[in-house]
């Protein structure tokens, strides 16, 4: 049987009076402590709407950020923008906070936030559902409620406290969210020959590991570089990209260098990374050649000869993945770059698959709708995980869940 067959969804739950802990993904950018745009939120609010009209009490738990980076925050501007949305109250409470009486009082058809659970010391510690589940802050919790609810594949790699942890305690289902995504990956899964992976970003800690496994395993044919990652491939070819370097190493991600240049010779040919470059040269988009490294002058985006290359590469595929902009798809004019794929993907002949929290925000900032495309995944590294064929330990929890209603 299919994992996702043994996985229940929440069509099979009596919520009426029920209390809920819905473990969503809200985790989105932040720029100087505000909160962007975030589709994740979008998509979450349609799940806690549809519970609160069924009548239950939703206690809504989600992270934000990873500790030590600036999108590090509390939950305030989520919870006010689901409020907003809901044109209702929904009520905020630290971690401090006696939470306990609020859940037990809360109404039917009301909602409460707690805040980011990654505020708790233990909730990213990587333990098994049963560990988890001995955690008083995870008892106690579950004690207040009658079901689990996780919506998030974004979340489902992670075998932390909040994502697994009530799974053992509580009759646990898949929301809507989740499922939609199961239903299409599992589609996408059975396409392996002729398939591109558009990798970008600023997180290759997490893309290296599933990009080796994929070609390794002929998931994917070829992974087309950008962002971070196709800077550090140009570093490994032996090239000094000038000032920009500064820029890796204060984020920690110069130490990848020497990973990435394993992978090109390991899979020559198959990885494809800029061959030119955007950067911001008196104010202004400039492209440059390979051969005009290192340069003073920020690395943006890639250039016109790259992004042909990689249009090229996209038309002929069967599958096309893309995650993680390869560019600053924030500013006007280095989001070209990652225009210029959407636009690849959106009159591919081949299936299409968006994910990532970034990716998405860029499409919609940029203008594209979700249906042009074969499908929109609010994961990221989860989402390329489950294409490697991991295990991801959420999932693997909820389908083997003993606790039935
Ligand atoms: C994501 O944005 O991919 C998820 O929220 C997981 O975040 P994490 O990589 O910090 O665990």
């Amino acid at each position: 049987m299919e994992l996702i067959e043994k996985i229940k969804p929440i069509e099979d739950m009596e919520v009426s009076g029920k209390t809920i802990l819905l473990r969503v993904d809200l985790n989105s950018s932040v720029k100087d402590g505000k909160l962007l745009h975030s589709p994740k939120v979008a998509e979450h609010f349609k799940t806690i709407k549809k519970l609160l009209d069924a009548k239950a009490k939703v206690v809504i738990l989600s992270h934000q950020g990873r500790k030590g980076r600036e999108d590090f925050i509390d939950l305030k501007q989520h919870r006010d923008k689901l409020a907003e949305m809901l044109g209702d109250e929904i009520g905020f409470y630290t971690w401090n906070s006696n939470y306990e009486k609020a859940i037990k009082e809360l109404g039917e058809g009301k909602a409460l936030m707690l805040d980011n659970t990654r505020f708790l010391e233990f909730e990213a510690e990587n333990k098994s559902p049963e560990e988890h589940a001995k955690e008083p802050v995870i008892k106690k919790l579950a004690s207040l409620a009658d079901y689990y609810v996780l919506d998030a594949l974004s979340v489902a790699h992670r075998s932390h406290a909040t994502v697994v942890g009530f799974i053992p305690l509580l009759p646990s289902y898949a929301g809507p969210v989740l499922m939609s995504e199961l239903r299409a990956l599992e589609r996408v899964k059975k396409i392996k020959d002729n398939s591109v992976l558009i990798l970008g970003g600023m997180k290759p800690e997490d893309s290296l590991f599933v990009m080796e496994k994929m070609l390794k395993e002929r998931r994917v044919s070829k992974v087309l570089l950008g962002g971070a990652l196709g800077e550090l491939a140009i570093m490994a070819k032996g090239a000094k990209l000038g000032i920009k370097e500064k820029f890796l190493e204060e984020k920690g991600l110069l130490e990848f260098v020497p990973e990435v240049r394993a992978l090109l010779t390991k899979f020559k040919g198959r990885i494809l990374f800029p061959a030119d470059l955007a950067v911001r040269r008196n104010g202004l988009r400039e492209e440059i050649s390979l051969a005009e490294l290192p340069v003073n002058d920020m690395i943006f985006d890639i250039g016109e000869i790259t992004i042909n290359t990689y249009e090229n590469a996209i038309r002929k595929a069967e599958l096309v993945i893309y995650n993680g902009p390869v560019g600053k798809f924030e500013s006007y004019q280095f989001a070209f770059g990652t225009r210029k794929m959407f636009d690849a993907l959106a009159g591919a002949r081949g299936f299409t698959l968006i994910g990532g929290g970034d990716t998405v925000t860029a499409m919609i900032r940029l203008g594209f709708k979700s249906t042009e495309f074969g499908h929109v995944s609010l994961a990221g590294k989860a989402l390329l995980m489950f294409l490697t064929g991991a295990e991801l330990p959420a999932l693997t929890a909820l389908a083997n869940a003993k606790i039935r209603e």
